[in-house]
């Protein structure tokens, strides 16, 4: 069994994964292939102009591309090159046939199981990088293994990593998790995986389950983060019913060490790619085994993270004396959270679709999103872009702060209260700006929870 590393699918997942794991074991051979020409391409830019933008990667890339990290679409030569083979394709939710809209749609995977098995000249572990439904690791291992020459040994190593915090949460995981099967071979294959992260993560971080539980335990770990988004949402809706304030409520209940304070901010709900489609996975395996209290109580967590979007555009359309037709909102932030590009579920998509609806004319700014954002919005009418978050402020009714990005707080929100047209208000849906200050320069403020 050789050292070489090979990761298939070059995304958000494996670009920054394997850039860290080449890192940190300059004695093997990493390689991530794509079947997506032009993001290996961009992988691959002289200018480290990289398909997606995560803080400190370029410097990972700077460090090991061309020396022990290569970025390829030659699956069949990284295949016979690499004895250990990750697999970080996507697994979007289904959208059609049985289980649509909740189901994974597993086949980019199974797509990716064949290709394997095909170029396959020797024993193989293969281990499974993206989020998968619990059992995933059976159906590839019975694909794999039936009529194979060689042996393929299917482990599961779910992610953790948060976009944003990439590069730190791949350097200084809470913990990594390898499930295997707990037979000789398989806990060989374990220990074969352990050695990969133990060159820079101490041994009592590294996990180890069999594979159904590692499989289980990442769906459940982003259903917990997704509830406590939801909760906390949940009870910011009272907060504005009743005068409480939800970052003071969350202060409390943070300090209380059996909860803690980390995921308790109240927002416009959660984004992201995975957290949705994760539950909703959760709440499809629950139905498939007749658990109908358990997939009630997950399907909560989304519809409580829908409703916090609607909420956002009736209040606004309360505030806005009932018409928001031809009225011009500048959405501050179109990313999902700060600190990527990434618009993936972004709850900013959801409320420009719904003010779109209204006929609201709409300014959209982000630092890194908006060239996903004129993608996303391409069949909207009435859609402006901006880089300059005063050229969209201009004339505009309202200012809705959609991501809390550090420079938005530093604005000079003199001189937008300047450009904005009277009444003039400013909606910061993360509480992420100096209430008190807007207040005091003119501006109508709301807040969420408060
Ligand atoms: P992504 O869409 O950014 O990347 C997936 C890549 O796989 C794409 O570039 C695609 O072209 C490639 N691909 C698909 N089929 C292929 C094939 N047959 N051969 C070669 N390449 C192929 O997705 P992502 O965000 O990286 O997520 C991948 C998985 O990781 C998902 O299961 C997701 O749930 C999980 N995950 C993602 C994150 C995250 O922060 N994005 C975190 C933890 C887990
Ligand atoms: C999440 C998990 O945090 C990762 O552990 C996991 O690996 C990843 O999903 C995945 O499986 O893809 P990510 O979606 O990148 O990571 O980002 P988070 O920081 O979890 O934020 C998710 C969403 O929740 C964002 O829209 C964020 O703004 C929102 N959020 C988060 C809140 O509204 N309030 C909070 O207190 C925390």
């Amino acid at each position: 069994m050789n050292k070489n590393i090979v990761c298939i699918g070059a995304g958000y997942i494996g670009g920054p994964t394997m850039a860290v794991i080449a890192k940190m074991n300059p004695d093997r051979k990493v390689m991530v292939v794509d079947v997506n020409a032009e993001r290996v391409a961009a992988w691959n830019s002289p200018d480290y102009a990289l398909p997606i933008y995560e803080p400190g990667l370029v410097d990972v890339v700077k460090e090991t591309r061309g020396k022990n990290l290569f970025f390829t679409t030659d699956i069949e030569g990284a295949v016979k090159e690499c004895d250990t083979i990750f697999v970080g394709v996507n697994t979007p939710t289904k959208m059609f046939g049985r289980g649509a809209g909740r189901a994974s749609d597993l086949q980019f995977w199974e797509a990716t199981a064949r290709e394997i098995k095909a170029y396959a000249n020797r024993d193989k572990i293969v281990i499974e990088k993206s989020t998968l439904p619990v059992r995933t690791a059976a159906a590839m291992e019975a694909i794999l293994n039936d009529h194979a020459t060689h042996r393929f040994t299917v482990l599961s190593n779910p992610e953790f990593l948060a976009e944003g915090t990439a590069i730190n949460d791949l350097l200084e995981p809470d913990r990594v998790l390898i499930g295997g099967p707990q037979d000789e071979n398989g806990l060989a294959a374990i220990a074969e995986a352990m050695e990969i992260y133990a060159a820079w993560v101490p041994r009592e971080k590294i996990l180890t389950t069999n594979v159904w539980s590692a499989e289980l335990t990442k769906l459940a770990a982003n259903a917990f983060l997704a509830q406590r988004v939801s909760s906390i949402n949940a009870i910011a809706g009272l907060c504005e019913a009743t005068g409480a304030d939800v970052d003071e409520v969350a202060r409390v209940i943070g300090a209380d060490r059996r909860i803690g304070p980390k995921f308790l901010k109240a927002g416009p709900g959660f984004g992201g790619s995975c957290f949705k489609k994760d539950v909703l996975n959760l709440v499809y395996l629950c139905e498939s085994f007749s658990l109908h209290t358990a997939a009630e109580y997950w399907s909560g967590v989304i519809k409580m993270n829908e409703h916090q979007q609607e909420r956002i555009v009736s209040r606004l359309f309360k505030e806005m004396f009932n018409t928001l037709a031809n009225r011009k909102i500048a959405l501050f932030g179109f990313a999902f959270k700060a600190d990527t590009g990434d618009t993936r579920e972004t709850p900013s998509g959801r409320v420009a679709r719904l003010l779109a609806e209204e006929h609201v004319r709409l300014a959209i700014t982000d630092p890194k999103a908006l060239p996903n954002a004129r993608r996303d919005l391409a069949d909207l009418d009435n859609v402006e872009y901006f880089d300059d978050e005063y050229e969209a402020a201009k004339d505009a009714d309202a200012v809705v702060v959609m991501t809390d990005w550090k420079s938005y707080p530093k604005l000079d929100w003199e001189k937008i209260y300047d450009l904005m047209r009277k009444p003039s208000l400013v909606f910061d849906t993360r509480n992420c700006l100096d209430r008190k200050r807007l207040a005091a320069i003119g501006f109508k403020v709301l807040n969420i929870g408060k």
